[in-house]
């Protein structure tokens, strides 16, 4: 350990591999066959999504990067100097950045399920920001969100950029919420990044970019189940689908079958016909109206909104009550 790395805790509550096996064992027993996007970030996965983020179709990390940066002073003085600043699914820490010389916070506590990834960003940002006491915990923040031991007392704010909230289906929001509004408290924040429905050319190109990383991102799934739980998938036999579903008011990706096959994974079989889904990702997408709706639902009020000129994506700053 370095000089620089002494402000940096890390805590372990990452989930095991046998929970990876069951939710992929149980989600391809169903029908239509599903497996949880969260499952998308092994090492590989993590790298393959940063790249999504520089895509030209994927319009939400430049118009955020935007919003974030005219409105810094404004973020600051909500969030309060001395808060203790939360990152679900924190990945490489790159937006918090934009804030953090601004807020001041007493500590950051990034989250993620990826650990090495984790690792490394948090050692990063601490070399950019010596003074910054950070506590990272490796955690899937679907699943228990908890303080590492030691973060500083100092109003709760959690930063959840991204449009990650998109993951969840309607009842998930109000079960993370609740997770939220029990980490932070009454009178604790929640400075949220939420993308909005627009029109489906946008949204349809956005997750089918032209260099195919989106492809390939979806499709490591299949190479991390047959790395991790001796699966014999055989990657150019299945194709990625992205399309806007507007009644539901989600993007859906899925994994096609391009053949009638078997696949064995942990010693189970399964097998897939010819043009069969296997439902991967949902993307949400909501209209002000929507998401404020359910955030007071979850016990916030909201307090202010930003959006970019074309309405393609807002920020909101929400209290718990
Ligand atoms: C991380 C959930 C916000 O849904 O836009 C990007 C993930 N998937 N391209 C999104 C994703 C394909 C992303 N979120």
């Amino acid at each position: 350990m370095n000089a620089l790395s002494k402000k940096i805790n890390f805590h372990d509550f990452q989930p095991e591999l046998e929970s990876f096996r069951d939710a992929v064992l149980e989600g391809l027993s169903r029908n239509p066959k599903q497996i949880p996007p969260k499952f998308f970030y092994d090492k590989t996965g993590s790298k393959l999504f940063e790249a999504i983020l520089e895509q030209p179709e994927y319009y939400i990390p430049n118009i955020e990067r935007a919003l974030i940066q005219q409105h810094a002073d404004e973020f600051a003085e909500l969030i309060e100097p001395g808060a203790v600043l939360i990152e679900p699914g924190s990945g490489s820490c790159e937006k918090v950045q934009l804030l953090l010389e601004r807020v001041l916070p007493a500590a950051y506590v990034p989250m993620d399920i990826s650990g090495d990834f984790l690792q490394q960003a948090a050692c990063d940002l601490g070399q950019q920001f010596p003074w910054l006491p950070i506590y990272a915990a490796c955690l899937d923040f679907t699943q228990k969100m908890i303080l590492p031991k030691g973060v500083p007392s100092g109003r709760r704010v959690v930063f959840f950029p991204g449009s990650s909230l998109g993951n969840f289906d309607p009842l998930e929001v109000q079960h993370f919420l609740a997770g939220i509004h029990r980490l932070v408290g009454k009178g604790g924040g929640l400075l949220i990044g939420v993308d909005r429905k627009k029109d489906h050319t946008t949204l349809d190109a956005a997750y089918n970019d032209a260099a195919g990383i989106t492809a390939d991102f979806n499709l490591n799934l299949l190479s991390r189940i047959n790395n991790e739980l001796e699966g014999n998938f055989e990657r150019n036999q299945f194709e990625h689908y992205a399309y806007y579903n507007d009644p539901l008011g989600r993007i859906e990706m899925h994994l096609v079958s391009l053949q009638d096959q078997q696949v064995t994974i942990s010693g189970q079989d399964f097998s897939f016909t010819e043009g069969e889904f296997m439902h991967t990702e949902n993307s949400y997408k909501y209209s002000p109206d929507e998401f404020i709706h359910l955030a007071n639902a979850g016990g916030f009020k909201h307090q202010k909104i930003w959006s970019d000129n074309n309405d393609f994506f807002s920020i909101y700053f929400l209290e718990a009550y």
